[in-house]
């Protein structure tokens, strides 16, 4: 079969010949993949920068795809934290991590979707509790994973949505999706710290950013809470804009702030593969589309590094 190689961290796949995977195991079966999306997490355990990364080369990139069964059965699967991924004409799917698609499904708005989706679909149910009529604050609501998060907040019963971003033609977008106000992070820190505080009254925070905006947005909203022994679940789902942050102890101390993440390891395989149902049949329903862009598999190298339109999410088509 032919897949996408990757022979060493910061270059680009190329698609090339590749042994075919094979079956070893009752629960996995071997797919034809229809689809595979090029997320910001694919990248990242390319490039060997992804915590769950070992290091091992070559690697075939991709870390879930919609495929057919021999049988003819349609499955959106996550791949094995394995070199072997799913940007390849094949793949062994173990079932254990598969959800069976009505057929006529889309693959491509599967494979867009699921895994920007999964980020606040997950972080809602299994992490934060949204109390009912609750108020969510998305940072980074301006990329993928962030207009899907507001979509999401609505979908899961947010009576209240705030979306923050930089880019203004997408955070011009924001109130079309169901945003209620929007925080402009970009300018001078005092301003937008300003901006911030005044969101400060939500329940939840999805946080895709970290880094220097996480930052300023702690210490804007936690001193500017209305009350601030009313709970707050800050959970950091992305760190688009940085791995680190400094957290001054007096902030942990001014709110009733949970700090918690989402992610692979504080949701168990289990508990995430039972979150795909629901979120599948949304994404198949049109409710959580995401601008997909279909590329065939042979094009990978190029479409690596090509520009796409904001918000648009790669999907590679063996
Ligand atoms: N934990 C999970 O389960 C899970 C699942 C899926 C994704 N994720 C993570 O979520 C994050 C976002 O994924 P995505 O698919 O939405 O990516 P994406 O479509 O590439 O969007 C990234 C967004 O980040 C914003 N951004 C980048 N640098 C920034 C900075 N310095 N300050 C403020 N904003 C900045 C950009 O906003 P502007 O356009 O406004 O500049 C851009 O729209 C990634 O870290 C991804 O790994 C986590």
């Amino acid at each position: 079969m032919h897949a996408a190689v990757v022979h060493a961290f910061g270059t680009p796949p190329r698609f090339e010949p590749f042994p075919a995977p094979v079956v070893a195991a009752e629960h996995e079966v071997l797919v034809e993949v229809l689809a595979a999306g090029l997320h910001p997490r694919v990248r990242s355990s390319a490039d060997g920068s992804h915590y769950t990364s070992d290091g091992t080369l070559p690697l075939v990139p991709g870390i879930d795809a919609v495929g057919r069964t021999p049988a003819g059965e349609l499955l959106y699967f996550v791949a094995p934290d394995t070199a072997i991924g799913t940007m390849a004409e094949q793949a062994v799917v173990d079932r254990r991590r598969s959800i069976t698609l009505p057929s006529g499904t889309d693959p491509v708005a599967v494979a867009a979707a699921m895994n920007p989706g999964m980020s606040a679909w997950i972080a809602l149910r299994r992490r934060a509790a949204l109390p009912a009529g609750g108020s969510v604050l998305v940072l980074g609501a301006t990329g993928s994973a962030g207009r899907l998060a507001v979509r999401i907040a609505r979908h899961l019963g947010a009576a209240r949505v705030v979306g923050a971003g930089r880019d203004p033609l997408r955070l011009a977008l924001l109130p079309g999706l169901g945003v209620d106000a929007v925080v402009d992070l970009a300018g001078p820190a005092d301003e937008v710290g300003e901006r911030l505080a005044a969101a400060a009254d939500v329940d939840v925070v999805l946080d895709y950013l970290w880094g220097a905006p996480t930052e300023l947005a702690l210490g804007a909203v936690l001193t500017a809470r209305a009350d601030r022994s009313k709970a707050l679940a800050w959970v950091e789902v992305g760190s688009v804009a940085g791995e680190d942050i400094t957290l001054p102890s007096a902030l942990l101390r001014a709110a009733n702030v949970s700090l918690l993440g989402s992610g692979q390891g504080s949701v168990t395989t289990a508990g995430i593969v039972a979150e795909l149902p629901s979120l599948a049949a949304a994404v198949a329903a049109g409710t959580l589309a995401v601008d997909a862009l279909a590329v065939p598999l042979r094009d990978v190298e190029a479409a690596w590094t090509a520009r796409t339109e904001p918000g648009q999410r790669v999907v590679l088509i063996p």
